[in-house]
């Protein structure tokens, strides 16, 4: 065929496609049968293997393309991503409108949308072709994950629409694709995604664009960031122009008039919520006109013209089946029920924790008990109530042993504790977690260890110290199940490059009491290397700012023994780095919002109890501090916040509420 030729056909083929891709993953209604489609895509790409230099960037062939890539991009957005305020209830739908319509002179409409429970997005075509696809970051800075978006099928890859055009989406999975990926996951024994919005970000944030492809994501588009040149006066009119432009929105919105028009709208979704075939976690309510919308404004974190009716979190019955007790690596004992796979907010849950033994007998939860449960902030599974009236007689009170499960030692409960402690030092169950922690993403963070590698290799015996993960050997690796070639190759580079960690890294994952990721910061940076540190007197580290009697007093007695002596030589000799290695620009890589931040929590919360929202923080790399001075950067405040609230005001520190910690805990 001679080249004219082949560009015409291939012109041609790449509409007719991407016209018939169109009706399939845009319009739902496909206009060909499937084997049509891939002989003229077979076709496409023979005519594209003889003639590469026509390849076209939005042919249809196009969508997986490339090699891994090493990293993502940053994306600087240029009208910032922002958030959007919640409202819980018909009373803050009512204030909302009020609000609104106090902005203004005219009556006010609203539009009401879906929210989609995914991932925001943002989509850049310049002169029709799609350039850069972003994630929402922190707003300001995303990452750019275009050959993931590109994958797909939704997402036009050309529009007829000159100049720039910069909108934004949500990207989710489908729940048949979720059931299909966890499905496919637990046969390889992986760890199934807890639920559609992270497994949709977690194969968004794959760097090898094959495996998104695989995932079988889509998009609904909702916004728009900057577009040149487009007259329009209202969002419904955005949404009707987005969709004419080829662009995917979701087809249940609606022009409401009045606040109780909205709030028939939110009870009929609150109740069909099931039978979408998505997640969706609320609605959203947007002024509509584009003129008032400007006139409301902004505050810094969220526009004033629009508002997350966020759905009551989610709650199932199921029953007791027992309660196993889990030994944390302080040596705290943990109470888990253990209870009928049941369904909540997108995932199978069949574990909570009962926190401690107080807990249970306050909620006099016994086994056998149908108990109703929730997850907190959506994500970690807790008990609300016990269902008394559903007893038969059979359940039997818990109670609590007397000695460690694990190594048979007296419990002991100290001071002022409601939990009960293993204080054996050489428990089992608490080396394995030390380890655990050592190995984790904010102490030493050694790739392709994960708790379960971590737990084998322990009770495999073959590490018992911190040391030990240095000395072990490639053939006993291979030995263990689960365990191929390039997975024991890749451990073994990980757990030696990790002999090059900045201090910090190593004090946080050594576990010292009262030491998070901060202090351990803080530590490094004032004494810069572990000699100095372990020659520290309890003075020399009063005097470090944020060190207080109790650290330091924890410091002194954990460099006192023996044994740590002994661990410390141990991975000297190992040859593992024992100095602060300066500023890390992987503090910029850490996308955590809390990443080295110091965060006070005060009054009462509604969702979450301290001890989880504290959990939560200081896994996103945060530290959580009792009391509010200039040195915290936030103050997460629940109901009936007090003193607290107050000075954090004064002193200008930035205040949540409890809504602003689960939104930014779910991103
Ligand atoms: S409008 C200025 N519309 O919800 C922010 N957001 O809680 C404009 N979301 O970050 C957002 N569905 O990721 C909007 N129909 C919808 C949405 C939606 C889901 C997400 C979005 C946003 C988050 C805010």
């Amino acid at each position: 065929m001679d080249k004219q030729k082949a560009e015409n056909q291939i012109k041609a083929l790449v509409e007719l496609l991407n016209q018939y891709g169109y009706e399939y993953y845009v319009l739902d209604q496909p206009s060909v049968p499937d084997a049509e489609y891939d002989e003229l895509l077979r076709e496409l790409r023979q005519l594209e293997k003889e003639f590469p230099e026509l390849i076209t960037d939005d042919s249809p062939t196009q969508r997986v393309g490339g090699k891994p890539l090493d990293a993502f991009k940053k994306v600087q957005h240029n009208v910032p991503m922002l958030s959007l305020s919640n409202a819980f209830n018909e009373q803050d739908l009512r204030d909302f409108a009020k609000r609104a319509s106090g902005g203004t002179e005219e009556a006010v409409t609203f539009v009401c949308e879906l929210k989609i429970d995914g991932l925001a997005i943002s989509l850049t075509y310049e002169n029709g072709k799609f350039v850069r696809g972003a994630t929402r970051g922190d707003g300001n800075t995303g990452e750019d994950i275009t050959t993931n978006l590109k994958t797909i099928r939704s997402i036009p890859l050309s529009i007829k629409e000159r100049g720039t055009l910069e909108i934004r989406g949500e990207a989710f999975m489908p729940h048949k694709s979720f059931l299909a990926l966890n499905e496919a996951r637990e046969e390889q024994e992986e760890e199934p995604f807890a639920n559609p919005r992270n497994a949709a970000a977690g194969s968004l944030r794959q760097l090898d664009p094959k495996i998104a492809a695989k995932r079988n994501l889509d998009i609904f588009l909702y916004g728009v960031g900057e577009w040149e040149g487009s007259a329009i006066s209202s969002h419904g009119e955005r949404l009707e122009k987005l969709k004419e432009l080829g662009f995917k929105t979701n087809p249940e919105w609606k022009k409401c008039s009045t606040i109780e028009e909205v709030i028939e709208y939110v009870t009929y979704w609150t109740k069909e919520r099931p039978n979408l075939s998505y997640e969706i976690d609320g609605i959203v309510v947007k002024v509509d006109n584009l003129e008032q919308q400007e006139e409301l404004g902004y505050t810094a974190r969220s526009p004033r013209w629009a508002i997350a009716y966020k759905f009551p979190a989610e709650e199932a019955i199921t029953k007791l089946r027992d309660i196993e007790l889990s030994i944390g690596r302080t040596g705290v004992v943990t109470p888990t029920a253990i209870l009928d796979p049941v369904k909540i907010a997108g995932s199978t849950v069949q574990r909570a924790t009962l926190h401690n033994e107080d807990l249970i007998r306050e909620q006099d939860i016994r086994i056998g008990d149908t108990l109703v449960i929730k997850k907190a902030g959506d994500i970690i599974p807790k008990v609300v109530r016990t269902l008394t009236e559903k007893r038969t007689g059979e359940e039997k009170e818990f109670q609590m042993p007397t000695d460690c499960p694990a190594c048979g030692s007296e419990l002991v409960r100290l001071e002022e504790e409601v939990a009960l402690r293993c204080i054996n030092p050489n428990c089992p169950a608490q080396l394995m977690e030390g380890l655990i922690h050592y190995v984790s993403r904010n102490a030493m963070n050694i790739d392709g260890l994960g708790e379960k590698v971590v737990m084998q290799l322990f009770q495999e015996k073959l590490i018992h110290t911190m040391a030990d993960l240095y000395r072990l050997e490639r053939e006993e690796l291979l030995r263990l199940e689960r365990m191929g070639e390039k997975s024991v190759t890749n451990l073994l580079e990980s757990i030696e490059a990790s002999k090059e960690n900045s201090l910090e890294r190593l004090l946080f994952g050594l576990g010292i009491r009262f030491i998070g990721a901060k202090a351990a910061k803080t530590l490094a940076m004032e004494f810069k290397t572990m000699d100095a540190l372990q020659q520290a007197t309890f003075d020399d580290l009063i005097a470090v700012d944020e060190i207080g009697d109790k650290m330091a007093d924890s410091i002194v007695q954990y460099f006192s023994e023996d044994k740590v002596t002994e661990l410390l030589d141990d991975l000297r000799s190992l040859n593992l780095n024992m100095e602060y290695n300066g500023p890390r620009k992987s503090e910029a890589d850490n996308d955590s919002i809390f990443a080295g931040k110091t965060v006070v929590l005060t009054g009462k919360m509604e969702e979450f109890t301290r001890n989880e929202a504290k959990e939560l923080i200081e896994s996103m790399g945060g530290a959580v501090t009792g009391s509010v001075s200039k040195k915290t950067d936030i103050l997460i405040a629940g109901i009936d916040a007090g003193s607290k609230y107050d000075k954090a005001q004064k002193l200008g520190i930035d205040i949540w509420n409890e809504q602003q910690l689960k939104t930014v805990v779910e991103e």
